[in-house]
């Protein structure tokens, strides 16, 4: 019996394209394909430390997405505002190491999209299931904003939205597969984005699921 994975397996490879969306932002499509194997090896041991979990908005609502962290800095948010943390807030340790693999991958694409140099020390790895969504926002809880943001797609698709640098202007919609990299930074680093609700869909290595890896160099 063919499985769904035979059939893409039995697909060319797409050659990975570079997409212009801003001045200083991109989507490279099919840049993680080749590191997802082992990008989902090191999640697996990253989600045993370190569960995904929803977390509360300093408004009361609870994240649809789950997420968890990997690096010197994660992210996380509750009733007290949003901010980057050393360790993990449900375990009180650090967030498990920012492996290799990650590292070489956002490092790659942010060269690929004209920013030189980039070191990440924060991972935030963000979990979708149909229905999940992430409202319009903008990255602006880092130190500075000298460095691009690395936001890497696996799984189930999304349509992602790039809007400007106010909250009313006009979003493009772009959607974003399995392997796809946004790289944005710059003149575009506080961009409104954020993601429309995910449709129901199966993914052959993922299931119902998309994991979007957020790189950033927070501290
Ligand atoms: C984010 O803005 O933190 C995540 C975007 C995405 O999931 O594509
Ligand atoms: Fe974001």
């Amino acid at each position: 019996m063919q499985t769904t994975l035979d059939l893409f397996d039995s697909l060319p490879p797409e050659p990975p394209r570079a997409v212009q969306i801003g001045t200083h932002a991109w989507v490279l499509k099919g840049f993680a394909l080749p590191y997802v194997e082992q990008l989902l090896q090191a999640l697996a041991t990253i989600e045993a430390q370190a569960p995904f979990r929803q977390m509360i908005t300093p408004g009361g609502f609870t994240m649809s997405v789950a997420l968890t962290n990997c690096g010197a800095l994660g992210w996380t948010t509750d009733r007290r505002g949003y901010r980057y943390a050393a360790n993990d807030p449900e375990s009180g340790q650090p967030w498990p190491a920012m492996p290799a693999v990650f590292l070489q991958l956002a490092c790659a694409a942010a060269a690929a999209a004209g920013f030189a140099d980039f070191v990440p020390d924060a991972c935030l790895i963000n979990r979708y299931v149909p229905g999940a969504r992430l409202s319009l926002h903008q990255d602006k809880d880092e130190h500075s904003y000298d460095h691009p943001i690395v936001s890497v797609s696996l799984g189930i698709p999304a349509v992602f939205l790039f809007g400007g640098h106010t909250r009313s202007d006009k979003a493009q919609r772009i959607g974003l597969m399995h392997g796809d990299i946004v790289v944005w930074g710059g003149e575009d680093r506080l961009r409104y984005h954020g993601v429309l609700p995910l449709k129901p869909a199966e993914h052959p290595l993922l299931g119902a699921r998309r994991i979007n890896f957020t790189f950033r160099k927070a501290g």
